[in-house]
């Protein structure tokens, strides 16, 4: 059960304190720098952190070339969710794509993808079951993923699918769980011709999947 905790504007659950005081317990900032800095090793990068909170991961970024970083409520003040699409229409490209929200980062799938042809993304997700339970999420979860409450393997396989919409092959490259409740998921993204295309589809039995998501609405 959640805790309260009582401040001056009233009564505020801990989890939210916690999320406003930035702290490490919610944020993870060590485990995700070192998981950054085991995948990333490249200079000259063009980067965007779209949650870059107080910049936790800004520093480890900036030594691997360049990086825009955008949050609601810190810095270069945006609503990401709405700044990709100006980002796919501006035709940008990154290199590195950092999506650190506190919620679900569904809604940037497929098209985040336009903004990166060869490179790597970070990719917080949080377990549905664990923290919304009996949620109206579920509904988001079944559209866009096939599932209520998916698996880690619900998630990668969504990615790898979300991907192939715009002719990018994913590779899943590493994910790590903080306190049983989110997962961070690193992935390689490269972008290939259509002709490679079938060879990838069929490997993954991405046909078997997609078709399975497809099921729900027949
Ligand atoms: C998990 S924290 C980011 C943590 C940061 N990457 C770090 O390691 O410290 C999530 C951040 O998302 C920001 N945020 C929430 N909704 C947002 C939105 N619609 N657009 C941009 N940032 C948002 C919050 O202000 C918060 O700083």
């Amino acid at each position: 059960m959640r805790s309260n905790t009582n401040t001056n504007n009233g009564t505020i659950s801990t989890n939210k304190k916690r999320k406003r005081e930035y702290s490490d317990s919610i944020h993870h900032p060590q485990q995700k720098r070192k998981q950054i800095k085991k995948y990333i090793t490249e200079k000259d990068l063009n980067i965007i952190e779209y949650f870059s909170g107080e910049g936790n991961l800004t520093e480890t970024y900036k030594r691997h070339g360049n990086v825009e970083s955008f949050d609601i409520d810190n810095g270069n003040k945006e609503d990401s969710f709405l700044l990709f699409h100006k980002h796919i229409y501006e035709k940008k490209k990154y290199n590195v794509i950092d999506l650190d929200g506190y919620g679900f980062p569904f809604k940037f799938f497929p098209d985040i993808f336009l903004l990166i042809d060869t490179g790597w993304m970070f990719i917080t997700w949080p377990k549905l079951y664990v923290n919304y339970p009996q949620n109206y999420r579920k509904i988001n979860h079944q559209c866009y993923l096939g599932i209520e409450n998916p698996s880690i393997d619900n998630v990668t396989s969504s990615l790898k699918s979300w991907g192939m919409c715009h002719w990018r092959e994913v590779e899943i490259l590493n994910v790590i769980e903080f306190n049983r409740r989110i997962w961070r998921v690193c992935i390689k993204v490269e972008k290939i011709s259509p002709n490679k295309f079938n060879k990838v589809y069929e490997r993954e039995g991405l046909l078997k999947s997609i078709n399975n998501q497809l099921a729900i609405f027949r």
